[in-house]
């Protein structure tokens, strides 16, 4: 049987719990799948600050490099907030973005029906949403040089950032975005704010050409990003494929994980060129106010292990499974707190996943 193997990041806050109803999950498709997964673990995040010093250990870096996929729970907290940047939980996040090249994040947000309700937006805003943010990761005004705060003669400081992409950078995530279209409805909407940024004016050239060049058989549109965050809270469904920069697509996803019910249900995969490990990760933060408490939703991260499946390792069929046995469990009625509706059945973190292995058929 064929072998693969995982790396656990579970990280901070509700990382561990979230990290390890997914292993249940692993688990039993270790067991049962066509492939058999073996995993090991390693700091990342504050967790790894506390340990050894540095939010991203140099033996993380080499065992994400040597494993074929990497499941990541949450980094931060409280704890760790006055830190220097560079030694911030968050650095050990991007940092293995960065090394890894995983320039292409996937964010699918899917309402599934029986939690239609769960959303603060109406059902029939939200109910049968399917559709996909594709945000740039490696560049943008994340990593963008120069960066900084300094102090002025006159005792005022001076803080900056930058927001810089290249053509190279801006073709390959739109070449993924139009790909990932033509097995979906066909529709990409380029966000970016052409307005006023340049950068972003470059950005939208850019999507223009590789669409001419490659994808015309795609339907193409571009959208401010103010206007999209607008759109995304008023007709969510207009979607179907978003592609937009680094930092946009760190906000707009957070706004699409309520049309889904929660920030607790939205999985991510961030991939790099072919034969790079992906890193799969909840779009959730570490929650550190419910950390440790065994209530928090670790749907978010198991449906990550199902992108994880599909697109790491090709298993379509596995991860429909998965997919099936998630929405089983919510339609049975199960639900973590942030997802609780009156008349469902409040269970905690190990219940839900427990349910959910159990939804996935005999031990
Ligand atoms: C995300 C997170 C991260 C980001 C943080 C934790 C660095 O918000 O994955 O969306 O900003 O990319
Ligand atoms: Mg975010």
């Amino acid at each position: 049987m064929p072998s693969k193997h995982i790396l656990l990041l579970p990280g901070d806050g509700i990382g561990p719990e979230v990290v390890a109803e997914t292993e249940k999950v692993i688990g039993w498709f270790s067991q049962h799948g066509p492939v058999k997964f073996t995993t090991s673990m390693a700091f990342i995040g504050g967790s790894a600050y506390d340990a050894t010093g540095t939010p991203f250990p140099d033996e993380t870096l080499a065992k994400a490099r040597k494993a074929d996929a990497i499941l990541l729970g949450a980094v931060g907290g409280p704890k760790w907030e006055g830190l220097p940047y560079g030694s911030r939980p968050e650095r050990g996040l991007l940092g293995l973005r960065k090394e890894l090249g995983l320039f292409a994040n996937l964010r699918p947000a899917l309402c599934y029906d029986a939690l239609a309700d769960a959303s603060t937006l109406k059902r029939d805003v939200v109910a049968g949403l399917d559709i996909i943010i594709v945000r740039e990761l490696t560049g943008g005004i994340y990593f963008g040089q120069p960066r900084g705060v300094e102090q002025l003669p006159d005792g005022t400081r001076r803080g900056f950032n930058t927001e810089v992409y290249t053509s190279p950078e801006v073709t390959r995530i739109a070449r993924v975005a139009f790909e990932l279209a033509k097995k979906r409805q066909r529709r990409v909407c380029s966000v970016d704010k052409a307005n006023v940024l340049e950068c972003t004016e470059m950005w939208r050239e850019e999507v223009i050409a590789v669409h001419k060049e490659s994808y015309r058989d795609v339907d193409l549109s571009h959208m401010y990003v103010d206007n999209a965050a607008m759109q995304l809270v008023r007709n969510p469904k207009q979607f179907d494929v978003i592609v937009t920069t680094n930092m946009f697509g760190d906000i707009l996803s957070d706004i699409a994980s309520q049309l889904t019910g929660s920030l607790g249900m939205l999985p991510s995969a961030s991939m790099g060129e072919p034969g790079t490990p992906g890193v799969f990760e909840p779009v959730h933060g570490s929650a550190p106010d419910i950390a440790g408490k065994g209530i928090a939703n670790p749907i978010a991260t198991i449906l990550s292990f199902a992108m994880m499946l599909k697109y790491s390792f090709e298993l379509v069929q596995e991860a429909h499974h998965l997919e099936r046995a998630v929405m089983h469990v919510l339609d049975q009625g199960l639900r973590t707190a942030d997802i609780m509706q009156p008349g469902m059945t409040r269970v905690g973190t190990g219940e839900m996943g427990d349910a959910i292995v159990k939804a996935l058929g005999p031990n």
